[in-house]
């Protein structure tokens, strides 16, 4: 399992010509911008990213303004993203920066590191990206580029391998120019994973590393990465009480912390129908209408939603703490889990 030994630079000659160069975060240097732009593409979609990326800025300019705003801002303005623990950590980071680093960032990958929220590959971008630093990535993507190229047919649920492997990829980067070199490569294998070496039916014929490639040469590219222990998926039942008043206001409650959709607003739920009825009066029982189950994906599991809809005065529902009536006008300004919201787009329009 040889390393080609001009694979950096096929990666940052075919990055300048065929890579994503102008994307909102890229021509920045600022590692306010870049970190933000990796926290949102963890696990986000760059076409979803970019104008998330670009209402945040301009609500939130820098390290500053998001140290010192409100929690609950930070989650309104990330409603929709999903996996809010990012939005949590976005916060605490920014006020760990200015609290415990004079505000600013810290600017090795090493240092990147130990922050709330940034892992080992996170960090690595940053510090590539805005320092020029000779440090490798490894994302889901970036793994599958690797373990093609080089062959890598170690099981990757071992830690040992996994370990390895980024040992082969700290071989592999940019020994020169780095300040120019590094951001470019890193890029190029992120693009590279995104648009060339896909999952399935990788397109090969424009690849600058396929006259390289081990698994291209065995004929069987789809056979990496290996990894025998898959993602096991479940799935969750919710109830969603859908309680509206006659002037099409919902009952809306924050969510406690922790548990599904922390500190967001959302209709009150409930881990089964009988626990719903539980907390609706009895006169409203009749009217309870079970709505067709929604399923929302996620990483580890899929969530069956159960929304059960009640047309009621404007009583107070026993649901929780800090319930309330709110109208539409008012939904956009909560922090409402895309589901949610998807939910009662209906009732917007
Ligand atoms: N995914 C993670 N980081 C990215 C970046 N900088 N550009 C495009 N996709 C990414």
């Amino acid at each position: 399992m040889g390393a080609p030994a001009d694979l950096s630079l096929r990666v940052v000659q075919w990055q300048r010509q065929h890579g994503r160069n102008s994307l909102p975060w890229q021509h920045t240097r600022d590692p306010y911008r870049v970190w933000l732009s990796e926290i949102m593409l963890q696990q986000t979609q760059v076409g979803t990213v970019q104008d998330y990326y670009e209402r945040f800025l301009a609500r939130f300019p820098d390290l500053a303004t998001l140290a010192g705003a409100e929690l609950d801002d930070v989650l309104g303005l990330w409603s929709g993203l999903g996996y809010y623990s990012r939005a949590r950590n976005l916060h605490r980071c920014a006020q760990v920066i200015r609290d415990r680093f004079g505000g600013e960032f810290p600017k090795t990958a090493a240092s990147l590191q130990t922050l709330p929220g940034i892992g080992r590959s996170t960090a690595a971008a940053i510090a590539s990206f805005c320092f020029g630093e000779r440090t490798a990535i490894l994302d889901g993507n970036v793994k599958r580029v690797l373990t093609r190229v080089l062959g890598f047919d170690a099981d990757l649920s071992k830690a040992a391998n996994e370990r390895a492997l980024w040992t082969l990829a700290e071989g592999l980067l940019p020994l020169d120019r780095l300040e120019q070199n590094m951001p470019r490569y890193t890029q190029g294998l992120m693009d590279l994973g995104s648009a060339v070496c896909l999952s399935r039916k990788p397109l090969c014929d424009v690849c600058p590393l396929a006259d390289q490639c081990v698994a291209r040469s065995e004929r069987r590219p789809e056979a990496y990465p290996v990894k025998t222990r898959k993602l096991k998926r479940s799935a969750e039942s919710v109830w969603l009480l859908w309680a509206q008043n006659h002037e099409g206001a919902v009952w809306l409650e924050r969510r406690p912390t922790p548990g599904i959709w922390a500190g967001l607003f959302c209709m009150p739920v409930f881990p089964c129908q009988r626990s719903l009825a539980a907390v609706v009066p009895m006169q409203h029982h009749d009217a309870l209408n079970p709505q067709a189950v929604k399923v929302h994906s996620l990483t580890h599991k899929d969530l069956h939603l159960h929304p059960v809809k009640l047309n009621m005065a404007d009583e107070l529902l026993e649901t929780g703490d800090g319930g309330a009536w709110f109208s539409p006008a008012r939904w956009p300004e909560l922090g409402l889990p895309a589901p949610v919201r998807n939910l009662l787009a209906p009732l917007r329009d």
